[in-house]
């Protein structure tokens, strides 16, 4: 079927990068910037990472001539056709295929080795396709499963090397959502295994404003969310690398908030002494805890919203009730 040829023309790049990676004259670079962000070679093994040389068509012509049907290249947007030109959509970039939870690659990550190049994006991503839906898929859940569900819990990152740096530091239970925002369909692939997610974001306003956003998405799921803040311009990736497992573990155990103490954390500091934001703050965690579907739960988190703030219960609970004859 149209479906099994893209899964199999995608393996056959993905054999192709790898290969480049280690075979290639050029591969060399690929190894090289991968050595200096810190990756063994057992981990770019596990991952299966690759190397896309500098050529307009390596990818492409290899395929044809394996036998590979341009049409199938197309439909991945591993191949671009323009003005009767084929050429391949990643170039001279670090690779990183995407797996389905089976196991099976539908799309690829492409990273630049570039460190400042404006011109082109940092990462580019395989385009939707009949195998490749962005909003059902999530980086290193294929290779997360057993541990999410071991350890019932999923760390909950940001990007490619984030999930691959804590699995080389021995955190197995992390995934991404890569470039989009976290979805309905993404929580609900977690809920298979955990119903508990520990938010990783990157330590910066994109990612507290992203942290905020998955936050409210995945109560609404019904899962309880716990969230880790970094340093200001520290990733996970760069945080683990940085000071190393046990240090990282460690700040991880020490830091995790619900995300009552963590919302009003980012709106506290605001708030001082400032009764009109302190009602902002407070609403907006009350926003958050409507979201959950669960009344025990609702209840547990208005009593402790109502000691943080210090104000009464009842006073939390008829705004939520206000809430939610609006809503109606
Ligand atoms: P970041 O900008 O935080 O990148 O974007 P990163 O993962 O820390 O990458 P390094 O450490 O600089 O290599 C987070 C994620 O957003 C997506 C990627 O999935 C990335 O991992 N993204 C980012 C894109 O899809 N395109 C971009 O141009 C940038
Ligand atoms: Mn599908
Ligand atoms: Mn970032
Ligand atoms: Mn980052
Ligand atoms: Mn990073």
């Amino acid at each position: 079927s149209e479906r099994d040829s893209l899964f199999i023309v995608s393996e056959f790049a993905n054999k192709h990068y790898q290969h480049n990676l280690f075979n290639h004259e050029e591969g060399s670079i690929g190894q090289s910037y991968l050595k200096q962000r810190g990756m063994s070679a057992a981990t770019i093994k596990k991952f299966e990472l690759g190397y896309s040389v500098e050529a307009w068509s390596d990818l492409t012509d290899a395929a044809l001539k394996e036998g590979y049907k341009q049409h199938y290249l197309e439909a991945t947007g591993l191949t671009i056709v323009k003005d009767d030109k084929r050429y391949d959509r990643f170039r001279a970039r670090v690779m990183f295929p995407i797996h389905n939870v089976s196991g099976r690659v539908v799309g690829f990550g492409a990273r630049t080795l570039k460190s400042n190049d404006k011109k082109s994006p940092k990462y580019l991503n395989s385009p939707e396709s009949e195998i490749y839906h962005k909003s059902n898929v999530l980086y290193g859940l294929f290779q997360a499963k057993q541990a999410m569900r071991m350890q019932d819990m999923c760390y909950l990152v940001e990007g490619y090397l984030d999930v691959i740096s804590l699995h080389q530091g021995g955190i197995e239970n992390v995934v991404s959502s890569s470039g989009t925002s976290l979805t309905e369909g993404q929580i609900k692939l977690i809920a298979r295994y955990t119903h508990n997610i520990t938010v990783l974001y990157d330590g910066d306003a994109a990612g507290i404003k992203a942290s905020l956003r998955g936050i409210d998405l995945i109560l609404e799921q019904g899962l309880n969310v716990q969230v880790v803040t970094f340093p200001e311009g520290e990733d996970p990736d760069s945080y683990i690398q940085k000071v190393g497992d046990t240090a990282f573990k460690a700040y991880v155990k020490a830091n995790a908030q619900d995300f009552i103490s963590y919302k009003s954390s980012i709106y506290a500091e605001e708030a001082k002494g400032n009764p009109v934001k302190k009602a902002e703050a407070i609403r907006e965690i009350v926003t958050s805890i409507s979201k959950i579907p669960d009344s025990i739960k609702r209840s547990v988190f208005f009593q402790s919203t109502s000691l943080i703030f210090d104000i009464d219960e009842q006073v939390l609970i008829s705004e939520y009730n206000k809430m939610h004859l609006q809503e109606r």
